[in-house]
């Protein structure tokens, strides 16, 4: 087959290895993506051709598409995703591992022959800003057009992507299939997938990665989770930086001050909610802005200071549960040109989700491509329904989201969803105990994505899924970088999801959170007071800003207490995973959790920040 590479290519590693490619996956034809508004619109057009795709009205949402997967293949695949590193011990308990001589094995066989009667497309793409010093590159080969218009969203990809590769810039190689060749005269689904192979591999010392079988989201877009966390957080690992599932915002007051921060939660806990955050009336003159809302690349500047990328361009939003309520600026980013997946189609041509109305439509066609009535006893949309949208699209985007440097970061924040015990926010009193805060936060378990209701699943850093390597050397890395800092940013701990005596929300989130916001950003530059409680830093009831809110101090103390038999029985629960990490476990863990069991000892059985 005589492939057609484009003028601009000068890379003799990137054309060998695309004609390499080429010969073990046989597809028909292959295409180089240029990323171009023509060739978007083209793949488009044909994915509505082989209905793939499904054109929403162009009035209700402009340049829009739909797409529903098959069942089989609607969420990541945590337990076929692999780091393949030499040393089984460097991938840790807590991923799944493959030598990876014969990891390339399997993936050899799977590959051969892999893309018969398919295009392949090759995605040179950028992470981050193109030319960015904190930028990576990496090229997606893969034989869904699917994936091609999502990654066109998602990253900065095409021609230009060429010209920075120049004749050895360096790349990721990012090999991906649906793992479904098609016979001669074969007719093709909506949505190939392979129902029962799927892996998702990451080689971390060659810094590639191999997916097959699956064409959803994480699975099948590489640059997000499989290259800007897993293979990046090796490199950031080996070069001194921090790859982060983290979403960063900016915050500016009424005299103009602006401040970023950086936010971990783990996937479920309303992530994009809190990055696209509008302040409440009451806040006159202050703004939200949003840089990113899933992954930041944080490295120290010049100035001392550590800088952050949102590597992405693009939202890969959860659409269930956002609505003008609890996000308008998400619903005026997916408002158009964006691609929606597995969410119901209504009878006018327009979208819809469970939580997008109050009153849902009379009648709709649902993910599984049924029809569907709200007494249907079905969900329309599939608990992981997505929308990609151009993060341009944001009301609220931060003018310096595109800022090749990065913004200046003044807090870390981590947040898991908890109905108990921990307070709704904290300041650590110092790096290594909000090291400590972070490695140790847990999210209670929602019923969609793991079965049984209310279960702590401890996330470090919420990097569980995404940490490329041993999770205690993670905590290593992140200690060590924090004592390379000459003023490292202030540690935060949040969380929304305290619950009253009744199982209700004892805090009321979404907006209101501006209120914790800007208690963070004064203490992140030592303003702001704060009392000191048995586990860290809290502002009194008198140390938060109220105003427009009828929230009382009894409330608030509520959700501020700090119970000390569930804090034993918490750092039991700590103790669990520093077990299971414990052959590369830094001693600071092990101290930092006496140091806090010590401080909780002798502490009242209820304390809050009182009167
Ligand atoms: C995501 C996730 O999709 O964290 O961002 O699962
Ligand atoms: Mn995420």
């Amino acid at each position: 087959m005589t492939i057609n590479h484009p003028a601009n290519l000068k890379h003799d590693k990137l054309r060998a290895w695309v004609e390499e490619m080429a010969a073990l996956c046989q597809p028909d034809s292959v295409h180089w993506c240029d990323g171009s508004q023509k060739e978007y619109d083209e793949l488009c057009a044909q994915m509505v051709q082989s209905g793939t795709f499904i054109k929403l009205d162009e009035k209700k949402r402009p340049n829009s598409f739909l797409a529903f997967s098959d069942p089989s293949d609607v969420a990541r695949v945590e337990d076929r995703t692999y780091i393949c590193s030499v040393d089984k011990n460097d991938a840790g308990p807590t991923n799944n591992w493959m030598d990876p001589a014969e990891m390339h094995g399997i993936m050899d066989k799977l590959f051969d022959g892999c893309m018969r009667g398919r295009t392949m497309y090759v995605i040179p793409f950028s992470m981050g800003p193109l030319g960015s010093h904190i930028a990576q590159i990496g090229v997606e080969i893969t034989d869904s057009p699917y994936v091609v218009v999502n990654m066109r969203i998602m990253t900065r990809m095409g021609s230009a992507v060429i010209d920075v590769l120049g004749e050895d810039g360096d790349f990721v190689p990012a090999m991906h299939t649906v793992g479904a060749p098609l016979e001669p005269g074969q007719q093709d689904v909506p949505w190939p997938c392979n129902p029962t192979v799927k892996y998702i591999v990451h080689f971390p010392e060659e810094r590639s990665i191999w997916s097959y079988g699956s064409g959803y989201g994480g699975n099948a877009l590489l640059g997000k989770k499989c290259l800007a966390l897993r293979i990046a957080s090796v490199m950031a690992r080996d070069e001194g930086w921090l790859a982060e599932h983290m979403l960063i915002l900016g915050v500016e007051d009424p005299q103009g001050a602006k401040s970023y921060v950086a936010a971990a939660f783990p996937s479920a806990c309303g992530k994009t909610n809190f990055a696209m955050l509008i302040p409440p009336a009451s806040f006159e003159g202050w703004k939200v802005t949003t840089v990113g809302d899933d992954i930041a690349w944080i490295k120290l500047g010049q100035d001392g200071r550590l800088h952050a990328i949102n590597p992405e361009a693009g939202y890969f939003g959860v659409a269930p549960g956002t609505s003008e309520k609890t996000n308008p600026n998400a619903m005026l980013a997916c408002s158009r040109d964006t691609i929606f997946t597995n969410v119901a189609l209504t009878p006018d041509g327009d979208v819809w989700w469970e939580g997008m109305t109050k009153t849902p439509p009379a009648q709709a066609i649902d993910w599984q491509r049924k029809e569907w009535t709200p007494d249907s006893g079905r969900k329309a949309a599939h608990p992981n329904a997505r929308f990609t949208a151009p993060a341009s699209n944001n009301p609220a985007i931060d003018p310096a989201w595109e800022d090749p440097a990065g913004v200046p970061i003044a807090a870390f924040i981590f947040g898991g969803r908890r109905s108990n015990t921990v307070p709704l926010i904290m300041q650590a009193t110092n790096w290594v105990h909000g090291v400590y805060i972070a490695a140790t936060m847990g999210s209670e378990t929602t019923a969609a994505a793991f079965g049984q209701m209310g279960v702590v699943r401890r996330d470090p850093f919420a990097m569980l899924p995404f940490a490329g390597y041993h999770m205690a050397d993670y905590f290593d890395h992140w200690l060590d970088f924090g004592r390379t800092i000459p003023n490292p940013p202030r540690i935060f701990s949040v969380n929304w999801f305290r619950t009253d005596k009744d199982g209700h929300f004892a805090w009321p989130g979404f907006g209101e959170n501006m209120r914790v916001l800007k208690w963070i950003v004064e203490r992140a530059h030592d303003r702001g007071a704060a009392v000191e409680s048995p586990i860290g830093w809290m502002p009194r009831y008198e140390d938060l800003d109220w105003t427009g809110l009828d929230f009382s101090r009894e409330q608030f103390n509520e959700i501020m207490s700090v119970d000390r038999d569930q804090w034993k029985q918490e750092i039991l629960n700590h103790e669990e995973l520093f077990i299971r990490l414990y052959d590369q476990l830094p001693r600071e863990m092990l101290f930092q959790k006496e140091l806090l069991l010590s401080s909780l000892w002798r502490s009242p059985e209820h304390w809050d920040p009182g009167v």
